[in-house]
This record gives C-alpha cells, structure tokens and sequence, in this order.
C-alpha cells in the first residue's frame, strides 16, 4: 500500500521526528563526518564525553566550535522549510529534531524540542548555568583547533558545549514532552535518521503503538512491520516538498 498524501492534510496532530539526513542537504557534517579533515584523528569518545572536556577542555570546546562555525555558515534546505510550512497546515505539529544544530529554527519552526541539546545554547559545565556571554565570532576551519572555552560569569566554571555527551541523560522534561506526542499524534513523519540511537528511536515505535500513522522518509529503504507503518524513498529536501504540494494542492 502506498501513503496517501491526504493523510497530512487530514492530521489532527503531526509530529515530526527528524535526524542528521534532514541537514545533510545543508552540507552539515553528520557526527561521524565531522570527525574528518582537522579531526580524522580523533575518537568520537576523546571528544564528546564529559571524560574528555575534563582531561582537554580546549580541545573539546575547539572541536565544537569549529561544528558551529559549519552550521553558522549553512543554510536551511527545502526540507526544514517544508517542515516550517507544515506547522502552518496542520492545527498542531510537534517537532522533535536529534539534531544540534539550529538549522529548522532558522527555517521558520518554533518550539523545537532539541533531544541532543544544541550547539548554540552553551553552559557552565561546573554550575550548568546557560552561558549568558557572547560567543567569540566562529573560527575558520584551519584554526579549529584547540581553543580555550570562556568561563561562567556566576562560578567561573568553564563553559561546555550544551549539546548531551556519550554516557549522558536526554534532558528529562524534553524527552517527557517528545514521549507524549509520540504517544498522542495520529501521523509522525520520521525524517533523515537511522532510528539507531535510544532513545530517540524509540519515539516513532510508540506512535505506532498507539496507534498513529508512521511515515519515514529517507533515502535508505526503510523496514515496515506494521499496516500503519511506509517508507517513502528519497531524499527529505526532495519528498517532503513533493508531499506538501500533494497534500494541500
Ligand atoms: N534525506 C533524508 N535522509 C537522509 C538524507 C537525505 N537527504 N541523507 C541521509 N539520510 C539518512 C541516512 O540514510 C540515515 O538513515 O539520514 C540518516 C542519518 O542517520 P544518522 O547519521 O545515524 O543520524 P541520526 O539518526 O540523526 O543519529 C542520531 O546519533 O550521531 C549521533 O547524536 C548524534 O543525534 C545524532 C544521533
């Protein structure tokens, strides 16, 4: 059975769930990719874990700088603006991104519900206070190297990227929130992610037991064991346009 269109523009309440594969468009370097160039040396553990902004601070904090600098100097793709102009369609949509970067509010989208945190969103590692300095104007990428992170104007802790680390919690009242969605939408779209990492992934499964339509959509066939359940094959900046047109034509 192939997906109706229809069904989006007959959701009462949508939920999108998206990943890395809805900013890859934008030439944003996944996790994995953003350990090439500068970094191809470098473990993922010995640069997003708690563990290692402890023993390297400025090598961790240069690291993520140089991802924020990639993101400031990207631009939103015809994905995360059809996923804006969707909140504009439907009465209710829930957007729950995997993603740090900050690419659907800058496409249009509010209360995005940020599971991983956010490379924009800085805080005291000693205090957990946001960080309310100004950030340095990002690096070009061969001086992304290490660099010193500013200091908390309360404890004068060092600052750490406000994204969630290896062997760290989601932030309980986001997931709180995303879990409820899941459970209460009648369609989730789930856009541009493996579903490998918990646990996010679990978000579109719970839809689906609760009895909500799930569509995903990525350029990897994806594996459907429910009636209810379509894998729609192609790139997100190319589908999600196409649906949206269908839908409210
Ligand atoms: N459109 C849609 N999907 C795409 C596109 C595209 N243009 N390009 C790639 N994809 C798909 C890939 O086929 C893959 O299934 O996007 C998915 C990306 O998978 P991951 O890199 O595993 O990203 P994600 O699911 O967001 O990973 C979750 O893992 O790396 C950690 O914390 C990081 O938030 C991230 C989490």
């Amino acid at each position: 059975m192939e997906f109706d269109p229809q069904r989006l523009a007959q959701a009462r309440h949508l939920v999108v769930f998206s990943g890395a594969g809805v900013s890859a468009e934008s030439a944003i370097p996944t996790f994995r990719d953003a350990l090439t160039g500068l970094w191809e040396n470098f473990d993922p553990a010995r640069l997003a874990t708690p563990q290692a902004f402890r023993e390297d601070p400025a090598l961790v904090w240069g690291w993520y700088e140089w991802r924020r600098m990639k993101v400031l100097q990207a631009r939103p793709n015809p994905a995360h603006l059809a996923i804006a102009e969707l909140a504009r369609r439907v009465p209710r949509l829930t957007l729950i991104t995997q993603n740090v970067d900050d690419l659907h509010e800058r496409a249009g989208s509010s209360s995005v519900l940020h599971l991983h945190g956010s490379l924009h969103h800085p805080k005291c590692f000693a205090c957990n206070r946001p960080f309310s300095g100004e950030l340095p104007e990002p690096l070009l990428p061969e001086q992304g190297c290490s660099l010193e992170p500013p200091r908390c104007t309360g404890c004068n802790g060092k600052i750490r990227p406000g994204v969630v680390w290896f062997g760290e919690a989601l932030p309980p009242h986001i997931l709180k929130e995303a879990f409820k969605a899941a459970g209460e939408c009648d369609l989730l779209l789930s856009v541009g992610t493996s579903g490998l990492v918990q646990p996010a992934a679990q978000i579109p499964q719970l839809a689906l037991e609760q009895g909500a339509c799930v569509v995903h959509i990525n350029p990897q066939p994806q594996t459907c064991t429910k009636p209810e359940e379509y894998s729609l094959v192609g790139k997100a900046g190319e589908i999600l346009p196409q649906l949206l047109r269908q839908a409210f034509a």
